[in-house]
């Protein structure tokens, strides 16, 4: 897929420091590889400590005359560098699909979606107003302005691997902040192409750096961002137990901290619902990216009274997905990203099944011939009688697995879906419009689908509560995540 680019430039294999691409500084190199065929499509730099503190050192270098741009200006350049994303979607879109496996038209979906985010902080780049404070006294003025964090350490997942790094840098630099970013040791190509179209923007060298590492040589790289006092704010999107190890490390230099971290989604259908429209919401929202999603629903809470006509809906539309690798046209469910994660995938069907559930459709792994390609497929799996216990009810699956539970009372639905520690999103269908209110209250989440189940936008606050992280994405919200406030009181003036 790689070789049909039309700009093969876009296709970086090395870091991006103070403005120039550069080879690791140690030996070795990462093999980043096509989920589908299992084929190393290329080989990029993997980076050691030395990498790390170079980056942060351009990014320290590069603050104060970027802090001093006016907001309009940081505008102009994000600006640029959002038309420059979407005049190349198709060619980023085929690296999405290359190294993370996502059919070609979610992927140019993906492209655009992290684009939004792009032009959307463009835009806030020039709102970031602080208060004039009435003054308790006499004689004094008070304010509070926004000021950028300083150097921001952005470390990224592979699930949307253009789409949350355009998340993470783009209210970095509205705010006048400088990046170090470390994309997934998975997805490294299209942090790359995104940083190359940084540089062709315009952007001051320094401003943007990237480092990329191997599984293995993550920790090393992190470690120095989390020691170094002048980075002052790490952002992270991925587990919460790599989470929570950032946020103990980070103490020791205090920083900020944004982390979105993982979920595990209830999409409850109560016995009022349209149940056409949730079975639609739920196609939706849990076959994007093959479930491999932060915000996927993991848990399907259906009322008994309408239990099984909401599952032969479901059965039938997920019975009806094709799968295959993105080079496919048809393809709506792509390879899972590595061999781990179709094992987990597995585990927790099994697991499930030894506990009593019952497979509707899917229910294994799915392998050559029967798909193309050698990649690591899963088939699109129904199940039925799930429960609490199961490992599927705990953790996130992050696959196209739908369990379904039964339930009868609205109470106890509402309990069974805080009966975890995560918190980042929740989905209900229902048209009796007091439940609705009583629901969206109650539900112990950062975001609420409300007969709706396509919840992202560059414009809403994106993120999670309990032991999903905490910080927000997208809105002004994000660009507040990425500034202090620093109160001003001038007296003498009577
Ligand atoms: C995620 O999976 O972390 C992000 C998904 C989204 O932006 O909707």
């Amino acid at each position: 897929m790689l070789d049909t680019l039309s700009r093969s430039e876009l296709l970086r294999t090395q870091n991006f420091i103070a403005g120039r691409w550069q080879a690791a500084s140690g030996e070795e190199l990462l093999d980043v590889v096509d989920p589908a065929t299992l084929d190393v499509i290329a080989r990029v730099a993997d980076s050691t400590a030395a990498d790390a503190q170079a980056a942060v050192d351009a990014a320290q270098a590069a603050f104060p005359a970027w802090r001093e741009c006016s907001g309009r200006e940081r505008a102009q350049l994000l600006k640029r560098w959002h038309a420059l994303i979407v005049q190349n979607q198709d060619d980023l879109a085929r690296i999405i699909s290359a190294e993370q496996g996502k059919p070609l038209a979610e992927a140019r979906g993906e492209v655009l979606y992290g684009a939004s985010y792009v032009e959307w902080f463009a835009e806030e780049a020039t709102r970031t107003h602080g208060d004039i404070i009435p003054e308790p006294v006499r004689g004094k003025k008070l304010m509070a302005v926004k000021e950028p964090v300083g150097v921001v350490a952005a470390i990224t997942p592979w699930n949307f691997p253009l789409a949350m790094i355009a998340r993470k840098i783009a209210p970095a630099l509205a705010a006048g902040c400088t990046v170090v970013a470390k994309p997934a040791e998975d997805t490294p190509l299209t942090a790359a192409a995104l940083v190359r179209l940084a540089e062709e923007a315009g952007f001051p060298a320094g401003t943007v750096n990237l480092v990329c590492a191997s599984r293995q040589q993550t920790p090393e790289v992190v470690d120095v961002w989390l020691a170094d006092s002048r980075v002052r704010k790490i952002t992270f999107t991925g587990s919460t137990p790599v989470g929570k190890h950032l946020a103990r490390q980070s103490a020791g230099t205090l920083k900020k901290l944004s982390l979105e971290l993982g979920g595990n989604a209830p999409f409850i259908v109560f016995e009022d619902a349209n149940l056409d429209a949730a079975v639609e919401g739920l196609m939706v929202s849990k076959f994007r990216n093959g479930g491999q999603t932060c915000v996927c629903p993991n848990r399907v809470f259906v009322h008994a009274a309408v239990h099984d006509r909401f599952v032969d809906k479901l059965a039938a539309r997920v019975g009806a997905l094709h799968v295959g690798p993105a080079s496919d046209e048809r393809s709506q469910i792509g390879p899972m990203i590595n061999e781990r994660a179709v094992d987990k995938i597995d585990r927790h069907v099994r697991d499930a099944v030894e506990q009593g559930a019952k497979v509707v459709v899917g229910g294994r792994k799915l392998a050559s011939p029967q798909v193309a390609g050698a990649g690591h497929y899963y088939a699109p799996t129904v199940l039925v009688q799930a429960g609490p216990t199961m490992a599927l009810a705990q953790e996130e699956t992050f696959g196209p697995v739908v369990p379904v539970f039964r339930f009868t009372a609205e109470d106890e639905v509402v309990a069974l879906a805080n009966d975890t520690p995560f918190g980042l999103a929740a989905y209900f269908y229902t048209q009796d419009p007091a439940r609705i209110w009583r629901i969206a209250d109650q539900l112990e989440t950062g975001i609420v689908g409300i007969n709706e189940g396509a919840l992202a936008a560059e414009a809403a606050p994106f993120g999670g509560v309990k032991e999903s992280g905490y910080g927000r994405e997208g809105s002004r919200h994000g660009l507040e995540d990425y500034m202090h406030i620093k109160y001003l009181c001038q007296g003498g003036l009577r």
